[in-house]
């Protein structure tokens, strides 16, 4: 076979293997055998030197040729293999844009601080502002100073979460999770001095107690404090009322228990009509019509003498509501364990 003739059945082996190159891996391969430094095309090109001299132009010319459409074939086949892949590629990762859609559920906020702010709005209209007090409490602001001595019966009412490592501390110095929102009373008054106070208290509190359905160990409560000079209950007896009107509805009537707290003289209990059967006894009010709403009563001259305030010149009155329960009452909710459960069925209902 001559020199050309072996030329010409390279270029067409080359070709064919062209085609059969299917991957850019395969066709790396190609080059490397025909066109790279060790190619047979390359060395096809350096045997021109040995060549009858009469005969090297035209070989050398045929081997350009060749090399050059040789390059041109291989261009064009990386072009359709690159295009194969990419088909593939996108097949592979097609997004069907016709699906449905996944919702997002936004979220909102917890049935209790729906609550709580509900009850910020209704206070702020009557000019309460808003203080918070610490959740870890000193004994002292949570009994002591709010006339509630050590071995005081009253005591047994606040079965009390004390905090480890504190208790081999002075009495009154030892700490706890507050028991009712009241110690704020005390911080307040303290702050305050001599200023005439309108403020709100919210926050949780904490009790040793069984949980059932209708008590839990962590819940809210809302304090609600007011000194002045000339404070009488009968601005205890008005602001009570004016909130549950704004609450609970215009139509509801209010009514004044006497009761018994340490820190008030006189301490009262303030229950509103049902607002589910509205005063003709149901469930919800075992069958009275009447739901307690707060306990409050005046401040007890010891209370104020503790928070700076002389009792012969300042009075003040005092309430405390629960938070949850009134929100029970309000969504027709039976069980107050539901609150802190976290079971979105129950939570996304409000
Ligand atoms: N601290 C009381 C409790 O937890 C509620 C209370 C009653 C607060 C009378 C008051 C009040 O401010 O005057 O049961």
């Amino acid at each position: 076979m001559s020199s050309f003739e072996a030329l010409e059945q390279l270029h067409h082996q080359a070709l064919a293997e062209l085609v059969d190159a299917a991957t850019t891996e395969a066709l790396k391969g190609w080059e490397d055998r025909y066109l790279g430094r060790k190619g047979q095309i390359t060395q096809q090109a350096r045997t021109v030197g040995q060549m009858p001299k009469e005969a090297r132009p035209a070989f050398g010319r045929r081997v350009n040729e060749i090399k050059t459409l040789l390059e041109q074939a291989y261009e064009t086949r990386l072009a359709e293999i690159r295009n194969a892949e990419l088909q593939t590629q996108m097949t592979r990762e097609a997004i069907d844009v016709t699906l449905p859609g996944r919702p997002m559920v936004p979220g909102h906020l917890h049935l209790t601080i729906q609550a709580l702010r509900e009850l910020y709005d209704i206070w702020a209209k009557m000019g309460f502002e808003v203080y918070e007090a610490p959740d870890v409490e000193l004994e002292a602001y949570n009994f002591d100073l709010l006339n509630i001595p050590e071995y005081h019966p009253a005591r047994d009412m606040w079965d009390t979460f004390w905090v480890k490592g504190t208790n081999d501390q002075q009495a009154g110095d030892r700490r706890l999770l507050r028991t009712h929102t009241s110690p704020g009373q005390i911080r307040v008054m303290r702050e305050r001095y001599p200023e005439p106070i309108r403020v709100i208290l919210p926050g949780k509190c904490y009790r040793y107690e069984q949980i059932t359905v209708r008590a839990e160990h962590q819940f809210y409560q809302m304090e609600g404090l007011a000194v002045g000079r000339a404070i009488t209950l009968t601005d205890l007896i008005g602001t009570v009322t004016q909130f549950s009107h704004l609450y609970y509805g215009a139509d509801r009537q209010v009514r004044v228990r006497s009761s018994y707290f340490p820190f008030t003289e006189p301490s009262v209990e303030v229950d509103t009509q049902c607002i589910l059967c509205g005063g003709e006894g149901c469930a919800v009010c075992k069958y009275t019509g009447w739901l307690e709403i707060a306990g409050a009563g005046m401040v007890h001259p010891v209370v104020l003498e503790n928070g700076g305030y002389d009792p012969d010149v300042w009075s003040g009155f005092a309430f405390g509501f629960g938070v949850e329960r009134p929100a029970m009452q309000k969504y027709g909710v039976e069980d107050i364990r539901l609150f802190y459960g976290n079971d979105l069925r129950f939570l996304r209902q409000f």
